[in-house]
C-alpha cells in the first residue's frame, strides 16, 4: 500500500505523516529531506548554488540515505547525521535551487521509488502523486491558510532556531509557495484524484482521524 501527501510548507504534512506511519505500522518517507540533504552539503562544501553543472557533480559524488529508525526518519550524507541540521535555514533558504534542477530530481526520484520499493508507506512531500507515485493506493493534498500555516511554522522554528518575527515567516513561505507551485519541473499541484482537506480549523488528532477513515476505505 502506498499512500501519498502533498501539499504546501506548514499544511501539516510532516507531522500528520509521521503519525499515520507510526498509527499503521508503516514505513515513512519525507521526500523533502533529500533535496534538504544535499543543499546541506552544497552549502558546507561552498558550491555555488547557480551552478547546476556543480550540484549534479556534488550529487553524482555524495551518498545520501534515508532510514526509518526508533528515533524516527533519520537522514545521512555520507554517512554524517543530518536529521536535524538540514532543517536550519541556510538549507530552507536555498534548497529551491537543488530542487529545481532536472537531473537532481530524476535521481531523488529513482531513490525515492527504490525507498518504497515493495513496502507500505506513506510518502510525503510536493510531486508525490504528481510525479513519483502516481499509482498510489491513496492520494492526500493538505492544505491550510497561509496565517495559520506561518504560526505553526512559527513555533517550531522557536524550538530550533531561536526568537523569529510571525511576519517574516508568513512571508517567507509565500516566497516558498510562490517558487514551489511556480517552477518548471514537478510543481507543487493537486492532482485530480487527489483527496483534499483544508486543515486550518482542525486539531492534529482531528486530521488524523479522518484521514485513518479514508485511507481505511483503500481495503474495503
Ligand atoms: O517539505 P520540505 O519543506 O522539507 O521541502 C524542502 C524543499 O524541497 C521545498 O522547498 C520543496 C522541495 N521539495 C520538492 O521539490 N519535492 C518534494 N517531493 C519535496 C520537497
Amino acid at each position: 500500500m502506498v499512500v501519498v501527501i502533498d501539499g504546501p510548507a506548514g499544511s501539516g504534512k510532516s507531522t500528520i505523516a509521521k503519525m499515520l506511519a507510526e498509527r499503521l505500522s508503516i514505513k515513512y518517507l519525507d521526500s523533502g529531506a533529500m533535496y534538504r540533504a544535499l543543499t546541506w552539503k552544497a552549502a558546507k562544501k561552498g558550491v555555488d548554488f547557480h551552478d547546476d553543472e556543480g550540484l549534479c557533480k556534488l550529487l553524482s559524488a555524495t551518498c545520501i540515505r534515508i532510514e526509518n529508525t526508533k528515533n524516527g526518519f533519520e537522514t545521512y550524507v555520507d554517512d554524517v547525521n543530518v536529521t536535524r541540521e538540514i532543517r536550519l535555514p541556510f538549507v530552507t533558504k536555498n534548497v529551491h535551487y537543488v530542487s529545481n534542477i532536472e537531473f537532481v530530481r530524476e535521481k531523488m526520484v529513482e531513490h525515492q521509488r527504490r525507498f518504497a520499493e515493495g513496502e507500505n508507506i506513506i510518502a510525503e512531500g510536493r510531486d508525490m502523486a504528481s510525479v513519483v507515485f502516481p499509482d498510489a493506493d491513496k492520494k492526500i493534498y493538505l492544505d491550510a491558510d497561509i496565517t495559520v500555516r506561518g504560526e505553526r511554522r512559527h513555533s517550531e522554528l522557536g524550538n530550533l532556531n531561536g526568537p523569529s518575527q510571525l511576519l517574516t515567516v508568513v512571508e517567507d513561505l509565500k516566497q516558498r509557495d510562490h517558487k514551489d507551485m511556480t517552477r518548471g519541473l514537478a510543481p507543487l499541484k493537486q492532482v485530480d484524484d487527489a483527496f483534499y482537506l483544508d486543515t486550518t480549523r482542525l486539531t492534529i488528532e482531528e486530521v488524523v482521524a479522518i484521514l485513518i477513515e479514508e485511507i481505511g476505505q483503500i481495503s474495503k
